[in-house]
C-alpha cells in the first residue's frame, strides 16, 4: 500500500493496553497497574479483523506493544490470531522483559519471532530509579530467556538521558560483544511530560558515535527501520541509533499505529487519530476500502521541532 507521499506501508504497530508495570520516569511517571479487566480494549478477535484487512493491502510486519504488552492476559491469544493472518510475516514485541522469563516460551509457541526489550542502565540501583520500582534482574533474566529461545536478534532500547545513563554508554555496547544483540540509543522525544520539559537532556546521537571512532557504519539494509547500525570489530552483535530529534526518518516512513482503544494512529508524532470502532461491523468490502482511506492519509511527518504536544502518553502509544 503506498501512501499519499508515496511510503510503501507495511508495517503495523499495535499497542494492546495502556498499563505498565513499570512507571519509568520519561514514559509512565505517574502510571498504575490497572486491571485490564472493564478497560475499553480491543478484543483478540476485533485485532485480528483489522489485521486481516490491513494484510490484504500490504501489511507483512506486525509489533505488539503496550503499556507493557505482557500484562494483557490474552496476549498469547492475539499473537495466535495474527500468526494465521495469510501475508503476515513477522511478528515482534517491545516490553520491558519483567514478566518475559515466565511468558516466553508461550509468546514463542503463538507465534512471535522476535523481541526489543527496553533496558536504560545496567546498575539495580538506578534501574530502580527509572523505572520507578522494578527489578533488574528480572529484565536481564527475560533477555537471556530470549536469547536461549532463539527469539533473536534482540534489540535492547536505551532512551540516552543526560547525567542520568551516559556514563554507562561503553558498559552497554559491550552487551553485543559475544550475543546476538542490537544495543540502540535513541534520542529522548518530547512525548509525554517529562521529554516536553528536559529537551536540555538529549544525548544526541551524533555526539555519542563521533567519540567512538571503533563503530564501523552499517549500509540499512530495512529502509523503514528507524535505527541506523554499527559494528564493531570481532563483535557478533551491533550498535543502533535511533535519531528522531536529530535525524527525522519519517520520509522513510513504512509504519501505522492501532491504539488499544481502537484509534489508528497513522504517525507517532501527529495527534490525528481515526476511531475505527465504528466501522468494525462495516461488509468486509467496506471495511477494507475504510482502512485503505485511512493509511492513505498518512501523515507527511512529525513536527517535534515546533512545540509538538502529545495528546497521548508514550504508554498509550506503545514508542
Ligand atoms: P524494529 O525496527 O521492527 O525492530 O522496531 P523499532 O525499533 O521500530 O521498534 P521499538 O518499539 O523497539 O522502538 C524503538 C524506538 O524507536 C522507540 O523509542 C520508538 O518510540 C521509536 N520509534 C519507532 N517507530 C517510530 C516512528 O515512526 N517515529 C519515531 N519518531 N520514533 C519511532
Ligand atoms: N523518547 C524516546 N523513547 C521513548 N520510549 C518511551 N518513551 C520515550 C521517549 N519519550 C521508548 C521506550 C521503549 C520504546 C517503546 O519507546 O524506552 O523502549
Amino acid at each position: 500500500m503506498i501512501d499519499q507521499y508515496g511510503r510503501s506501508i507495511e508495517y503495523l504497530r499495535i499497542s494492546v493496553t495502556e498499563n505498565c508495570n513499570l512507571k519509568c520516569i520519561y514514559c509512565n511517571p505517574d502510571g498504575k497497574l490497572l486491571c485490564d479487566k472493564g478497560a475499553n480494549y480491543l478484543s483478540p478477535v476485533e485485532i485480528e479483523k483489522i489485521v486481516k484487512a490491513m494484510a490484504k493491502i500490504g501489511i507483512r510486519k506486525i509489533r505488539i506493544t503496550g503499556g507493557e504488552p505482557l500484562v494483557r492476559p490474552d496476549v498469547c491469544e492475539i499473537i495466535e490470531r495474527i500468526a494465521k493472518v495469510p501475508g503476515i510475516e513477522d511478528i515482534s514485541m517491545t516490553t520491558n522483559g519483567i514478566n518475559l522469563d515466565t511468558m516466553a516460551e508461550k509468546l514463542k509457541a503463538a507465534g512471535l519471532n522476535r523481541l526489543n526489550i527496553s533496558l536504560d542502565t545496567l546498575k539495580a540501583d538506578k534501574f530502580s530509579y527509572i523505572t520507578g520500582g522494578g527489578d533488574i534482574t528480572r529484565t536481564l533474566r527475560g533477555i537471556d530467556k530470549a536469547l536461549e529461545l532463539g527469539l533473536i536478534p534482540v534489540k535492547l532500547n536505551t532512551v540516552l538521558i543526560k547525567d542520568i545513563n551516559d556514563d554507562e554508554i561503553d558498559d552497554l555496547i559491550a552487551l553485543a560483544k559475544d550475543k546476538p544483540i542490537e544495543v540502540r540509543f535513541i534520542e529522548l522525544m518530547p512525548i509525554g511530560f517529562y521529554g516536553e520539559k528536559n529537551k536540555d537532556k538529549i544525548m544526541y546521537s551524533d555526539e555519542v558515535i563521533e567519540a567512538r571512532p571503533y563503530l564501523k557504519f552499517l549500509k540499512k539494509t530495512d529502509k523503514g527501520a528507524p535505527a541506523t547500525y554499527y559494528g564493531i570489530d570481532g563483535y557478533l552483535g551491533k550498535v543502533g541509533f535511533i535519531s528522531p530529534m536529530s535525524h527525522k526518518f519519517c520520509g522513510d516512513c513504512n509504519r501505522i499505529r492501532l491504539t488499544s482503544d481502537g484509534k489508528i494512529r497513522p504517525c507517532l508524532g501527529h495527534n490525528g487519530e481515526i476511531d475505527i470502532r465504528g466501522f468494525l461491523d462495516m461488509p468486509i468490502e467496506e471495511f477494507d476500502e475504510k482502512i485503505e482511506e485511512i493509511i492513505y492519509s498518512k501523515p507527511r511527518g512529525h513536527n517535534f521541532e515546533e512545540g509538538f504536544s502529545s495528546s497521548r502518553k508514550m504508554s498509550m502509544i506503545g514508542g
